[in-house]
């Protein structure tokens, strides 16, 4: 055997899409035995390799620099070692025959696992994460998800410390190994891709139950959980019933195993994954009660417990050919639980809430260094491309398709997308070629969504001819890294006409566009283009781009007038958010910029209490309509970035609603006072939304203190409490240092609410904000090895806190380039997740663009440098 050693420390080459090459060998089955010890772990794989026609006799496979090969067979026989080449990440062996079995024992050290890929350690148990390369680090293989293969799985592990052995698939023998040990097997009947296999083995309570799919199939669910957590797994048991129910009625979907497993730990890299069978999740998304998880984590568990259930047929039943065409899965399973999720709470607040996500960080990626398309084209590390544009931006796409053939054609795309595609590895474009074929539409140029980086502007002007309206559409788009030129995109544009009396106003077109349900999808193609509204009555305003039904920004030449009308009367939610916060974001981005003081005008205030008396609408869409744009939407609106101007102007605007309308604002406070206690129907949600917003306005009136703390004292549910906290910790109250203390005492064993603590005082506003986050990192409860623990200080810090990241003196890129250094040496993945905040200097001034050249400069000199970090920085720096 040859160990080119040097090799590991060479850095990874770029992978290409251009260069995509089919597998060479299939692969029958794989029997895989794992002899799980305390400090150790032997992995033993069998797989029957298959040569396909044509393909060389030299078998490659994926391997990593943290395991031993203790021995490696073909049929049975060791191979000789001049047959073979290893170095950190492959595995050659020459001339091997046609069809054979693979022998390979690897050992592992899954305790000193602290990247947590692979197999490894957390709360005392082990588990794995394979998505998207490591089971590469459990054994030698050809880790790529377009190599599908059945897995038999053995686990033998000590029977105390190990009662609970779980793998992919339907359970198997289990048994007595006498010496303390016990073994159990899992079979999985569906073939599937390496990144789709788990593990678990450990000390676990479970939660059970059981659902009947449509087709009659009894599955029985369980949800694993550290003891003392079993009490927070209800709404998770719920919501996966919920999941398993809609998919069957909006898609006609259904589960495929006699068994659905689900394990909460709280080490994990990401929100959760879909294995087959056995979904691991970050406890972050499983565990919730009242006490401790607001309403807004309630949600995210819905709809995490929805993404990765969904996954089973997007993403498991038809996986990826390669991991350029990761959207394939990710977009259109994050547009699968952005339905259901809808579904189940408020179709209108939830759009808000993910057209509020995509903006602000989707849109600052596009128009940032580390832009990239849909499907990407080339990558280094592909744990890089797991970001917001594949996921959000691409769930964006598929809601695009659904509006441009409507909901039955998108349907029947699925269906016939299921039909030719189950059981395989497919790309983007066999998707958009099934929707295409389901609905006779022409998809060609509406494919630029996957290949062209940057967020589109939009140009809305009107003109009038006699009594007909037109509108007239421009379309640019930003060169981006890489991508000079862009081709006009197709994009739906679903806009409506609202009467001078409020009411919906429908027109004859001519142009490109059809009416459905009293709005105009028409489609846009060309970079100028114009729709004509025949016999439109006077006064009429158009109401544009509603439901957001394409990522673009929009520039329109709506008065303030018209934008208050249309913040009242218009029928579609989203434009009578968008509208309001259009208002107040021209008045804003005026006083940034003339440093303006003195009253904002008669007519935003007039807007403001209009919505504050607004009996009709749903609490939940009021409490929107009543928020101010926060400081990075703001930050976004113009061409340089002043953080604490912005600052200042909200926060002086918010005063002036407080002062003018504290009579309006209390009464409905008082008013929305829950009559008996907590519950989580959604009318008591809405409620909770709708106080808390106005509790931001009563702590500015002269009693705010006072009113804010009783709020904290008397909270029963941590929606409340959070509510009140995230206040307090803004404020220069007597009560604060006292009130957080308290927290953390109460809460101090119970690891998602310590998150919240110290996610609170990295959102402080502050001005000693920066010297606190950096004190936390010395805190007894402040560890670098939990994900958890580094996202909820460090890039709450950096990426939600405008004012305080951007300090004129630097010190917050500082603190965050010291950060990933840190990071890094225990968790390439976690590390680069925290660089996007660094890459963001095109947007800032001096002294603050060169402060932050210089922090990525620092990260960069480093040795070791992982690829991960690496690759970012370096984006980043172009
Ligand atoms: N497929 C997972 C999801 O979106 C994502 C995921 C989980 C992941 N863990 C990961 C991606 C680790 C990269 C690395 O549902
Ligand atoms: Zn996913």
């Amino acid at each position: 055997m040859v160990d080119v050693r040097s090799a590991a420390s060479a850095p990874k080459q770029e992978i290409r899409l251009e260069d995509y090459e089919a597998p060479a060998f299939t692969i029958e089955s794989i029997n895989l035995i794992f002899r799980l010890h305390d400090d150790y772990a032997e992995v033993e794989a069998r797989s029957l390799f298959r040569m396909k026609k044509g393909a060389g006799s030299e078998l490659r496979l994926d391997g990593g620099p943290y395991m031993d090969l203790l021995a490696l067979e073909i049929d049975g026989s060791p191979v000789p070692d001049d047959q073979f080449v290893k170095s950190a990440e492959v595995l050659q062996l020459r001339s091997v025959p046609e069809k054979f079995e693979l022998g390979v024992v690897t050992r592992l050290r899954p305790r000193e696992n602290t990247r947590l890929e692979g197999l490894y350690f957390s709360g005392g148990n082990f588990c794995t994460q394979c998505e998207a390369e490591g089971f590469r680090h459990i054994t030698y293989f050809p880790d790529r998800p377009d190599v599908l293969t059945r897995y038999h799985v053995r686990i033998e592990a000590d029977t105390k410390s190990c009662p609970v052995l779980l793998s992919n698939g339907n359970p198997g023998q289990k048994g007595d190994l006498g010496d303390g040990r016990h073994f159990a097997e899992w079979n999985d009947p569906h073939p599937k891709p390496s990144y789709l296999f788990a593990l678990v083995a450990g000390n676990l309570a479970c939660q059970n139950d059981s659902y009947t799919t449509a087709s009659g199939r009894q599955v029985d669910l369980n949800i694993y959980v550290s003891e003392q957590d079993l009490d927070k797994c209800d709404y998770a048991m719920q919501s996966l019933k919920r999941s398993m129910a809609w998919d069957e009625e909006v898609f006609g979907l259904e589960y495929d195993l006699d068994v659905y497993n689900i394990v909460a730990v709280s080490d994990f890299n990401m929100g959760a994954m879909e294995n087959k069978g056995l979904n691991i999740f970050n406890t972050k998304y499983v565990l919730a009660s009242p006490e401790t998880a607001t309403d807004a984590d309630f949600d995210h568990v819905e709809g995490v417990i929805g993404h990765e259930y969904f996954h089973n047929w997007t993403g498991n039943r038809v996986t990826c050919r390669d991991w350029f065409q990761l959207s394939l899965k990710e977009g259109l399973t994050v547009f699968r639980d952005q339905e259901f999720s809808s579904d189940m709470t408020s179709r209108a607040v939830k759009r808000l809430d993910d057209v509020r996500v995509l903006r602000m960080l989707q849109f600052p990626e596009d128009a940032g260094p580390l832009a990239h398309p849909v499907r990407p084209e080339k990558y280094i590390e592909i744990n890089n491309f797991y970001t917001t544009t594949v996921y959000n931006k691409g769930a964006e796409v598929i809601r695009m398709m659904h509006s441009i053939i409507g909901p039955e054609a998108f349907r029947k795309g699925m269906d016939l997308y299921f039909e030719r595609h189950d059981g395989q590895a497919a790309t983007c474009e066999d998707f958009a070629a099934a929707m295409e074929d389901a609905s006779g539409a022409d998809l060609k140029q509406f494919r630029l969504w996957y290949s062209q980086a940057g967020t589109p502007k939009v140009t809305a002007r009107r003109s009038h001819e006699g009594r007909d309206l037109i509108i007239t559409l421009e379309q640019s788009c930003a060169p981006s890294p890489g991508q000079g030129v862009k081709l006009p995109y197709h994009m739906p544009i679903r806009l409506g006409l609202v009467g001078p009396n409020g009411g919906e106003v429908t027109a004859d077109l001519e142009g490109d566009g059809k009416w459905e349900d009293g709005s105009c999808i028409v489609n846009l193609r060309e970079t100028h283009q114009s729709f004509r509204f025949k016999n439109v009555p006077e006064g009429t305003v158009p109401s544009i781009l509603r439901g957001f039904s394409a990522p673009v920004v929009l520039d329109h030449d709506l008065s303030d007038d018209e934008l208050a009308f249309l913040a009242v009367q218009d029928s579609d939610p989203f434009v009578r958010w968008e509208s309001t916060q259009d208002l107040y974001s021209r008045y804003l981005v005026k006083q940034v910029s003339e440093d303006g003081e003195g009253h904002p005008p008669e007519l935003l205030l007039q807007v403001f209490t209009g919505h504050l008396a607004d009996k009709a609408t749903d609490p939940a869409l009021v409490a929107e309509l009543l928020t101010l744009p926060g400081e990075i939407a703001l930050g976004q609106k113009m061409e340089s970035l002043a953080p604490e101007r912005i600052h200042t102007a909200r926060e002086t605007l918010a005063k002036a609603f407080a002062d003018a309308s504290s009579e309006n604002i209390i009464d409905l406070y008082q008013s929305l006072k829950a009559a008996q206690g907590y519950s989580h129907e959604q009318g008591a949600k809405a409620n909770r939304r709708l106080r808390n917003v106005l509790l931001n306005y009563i702590a500015l009136m002269p009693d705010g203190e006072e009113t804010t703390q009783r709020r904290y004292a008397e909270a029963d549910n941590m929606t409340d409490c959070m509510a009140a906290l995230s206040l307090i910790s803004h404020s220069n109250f007597d009560c604060r240092d006292k009130v957080l203390q308290e927290f953390y005492d109460k809460w101090r064993q119970n690891d998602l609410v310590i998150d919240k603590w110290f996610a609170v005082q990295a959102q402080s506003k502050r001005s000693d904000t920066v010297s606190k986050v950096r004190e936390l990192t010395q805190h007894e409860a402040f560890t670098f090895k939990n994900p958890n623990r580094l996202r909820s200080l460090i890039s709450t810090f950096s990426m939600l806190n405008q004012v305080r990241f951007h300090e004129k003196n630097g010190e917050g890129y500082r603190f965050l380039a010291e950060m990933i250094v840190r990071v890094d040496e225990l968790n390439p993945q976690t590390a680069a997740r925290l660089v996007a905040p660094l890459g963001r200097w095109g947007r800032v001034d001096e002294p603050r663009k060169g402060f932050m050249k210089d922090a990525l400069m620092s990260v960069l000199k480093v040795s070791n440098l992982s690829d991960d970090v690496r690759e970012l920085v370096e984006k980043s720096l172009a």
